[in-house]
């Protein structure tokens, strides 16, 4: 079919050649109209799940009606055209040196940092860095460089296994526990040695939104110095807690305020409340990101530094990060993060007030929480089970295992975002309230055959 040779007056997809099935996978010879393309996509993802009932995702779903306008009006500048749009890099700049403060940089003038397309190529970056200064100083001292590793929890997000495996460093994993749940500091002489580069250390662990203990972690690696002379730096994964802790738990010390923090890195897609794709890493000292790792591209007729694994990225989302530091300043963070919270314990609260529920967790470090079935509820149903019963809903509440040494239990969590407001999680408790009655009322178990867990970390 031809689209010029239509008729632009017949109904929609009762046009000559539009009562069709579209080629899945191949290209369509011909071109069609554009309000036909248009709402074949729009049909197709009909059956997406709602984003605003999605509380698996930690990534922002709602921003306001300004900031769809400056996204708009900047969709199609890349990133990494700085000769180009040096204004938008200068903003990049601004808005690096913002986070460097926030997070207690001794000297932000004295800091190097980036945006990058989320807080995966941002903690890629920081394993980077940490393994060339140490290359660096092995080949320095004569020593042998083949055998790096990275300390961290079993419960890290993929992104670091992601790390390890594409750059060839060791991961070595200390299990959570009941007693332990999360990395923190306990046993870690065991994990650490000659060729550790680094450790990780969480600040909202993605499983349950916990807090690492980053100071207790650093006071670790400075007893284990003392002893053995090994100087191991950390990374701070953040994101979720880096735009989370500065405002809620601001006498909380994990940040540069600890000096063995090197790096930060964060998601402003995330509680950054920012569209995705744009996340951060930020050096608390320029010395401590390699300068071989760093490249130049042209700006304004000279060189600007660059360290990325991306060339082209979006550079709106950097434009809406600044307008989201400028419209609500550190006061107005502080508010949308607070009443996350109040929405997070209060749903904490009343699924504990169910009865069949153990909270994991209560949402009070990022407003995420995590909880398991009572040991002994029930034989008839399982967490997966209720996970099924509020999707009929619309509600994405996902239930999964624990990482090691826990993946014997199940747990499900809540992220509760900007956007899930007081009124929205009443009906979400409602709902699970009135689900959670219904399988309790079964008098013979669910099948479980094929049950599997569909989320990943
Ligand atoms: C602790 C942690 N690190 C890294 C990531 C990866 O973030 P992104 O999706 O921005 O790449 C996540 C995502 O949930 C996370 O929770």
């Amino acid at each position: 079919m031809s689209a010029q040779n239509d008729s632009e007056d017949a109904p929609q997809f009762a046009r000559p050649g539009e009562a069709t099935v579209s080629a899945h996978h191949v290209i369509p010879q011909e071109e069609s109209l554009p309000d036909t393309a248009k709402q074949i996509v729009e049909d197709e993802t009909m059956l997406d799940g709602n984003s605003r009932l999605n509380l698996a995702t930690f990534v922002g779903t709602w921003m306001d009606d300004d900031a769809k306008q400056v996204y708009e009006a900047s969709f199609d500048k890349n990133m990494i055209d700085k000769d180009e749009y040096p204004q938008t890099a200068a903003i990049e700049d601004n808005c690096w040196h913002m986070l460097a403060n926030l997070w207690h940089a001794p000297d932000a003038s004295q800091s190097i940092g980036t945006s990058t397309i989320g807080s995966s190529e941002a903690c890629m970056l920081g394993g980077l860095a940490f393994k060339r200064r140490w290359q660096q100083a092995r080949r320095a001292a004569g020593k042998d460089t083949s055998k790096p590793n990275l300390v961290m929890s079993s419960a890290v997000q993929v992104c670091w296994e992601k790390f390890c495996n594409y750059f060839d460093v060791e991961p070595r994993f200390v299990p959570i526990s009941r007693e332990h749940k999360t990395l923190d500091g306990h046993d870690l002489e065991k994990y650490v040695d000659e060729n550790t580069i680094g450790v990780v250390a969480i600040m909202g662990v993605t499983y349950t939104g916990m807090y690492e203990p980053v100071a207790e972690i650093a006071r670790t690696l400075d007893a284990i110095q003392a002893e053995k002379g090994l100087d191991i730096p950390i990374h701070v994964d953040g994101a979720s807690g880096a735009m989370v802790a500065p405002f809620l738990q601001p006498e909380l010390e994990w940040d540069f305020r600890l000096e063995r923090v090197h790096s930060i890195s964060t998601s402003a897609h995330k509680y950054g409340l920012v569209y995705p794709g744009l996340g951060w890493v930020v050096w608390r000292h320029a010395q401590w990101l390699p300068e071989d790792l760093v490249f130049q591209v042209s700006y304004l007729g000279g060189q600007m530094p660059t360290f990325a694994l991306n060339f082209s990225r979006p550079g709106a989302q950097v434009l809406l990060q600044y307008y989201m530091f400028l419209r609500l300043g550190f006061e107005g963070y502080r508010a949308v993060q607070k009443a996350s919270q109040d929405v997070a314990k209060h749903l904490a609260e009343g699924i504990a007030g169910i009865g069949a529920f153990q909270l994991w967790n209560d949402g009070s470090d990022i407003p995420v929480f995590a909880w398991y079935l009572k040991d002994g509820h029930t034989e008839n149903w399982n967490l997966y089970h209720l996970q099924d019963r509020l999707r009929m809903n619309g509600w994405l509440v996902p239930a999964y295992p624990m990482p090691d040494d826990l993946s014997d239990l199940t747990v499900q969590r809540i992220v509760v975002r900007n956007g899930l407001s007081m009124d929205l999680a009443a009906g979400l408790l409602a709902d699970i309230q009135a689900q959670t009655a219904y399988l309790d009322a079964l008098e013979s178990p669910m099948p479980v055959e094929g049950q599997h867990p569909g989320f990943h970390h």
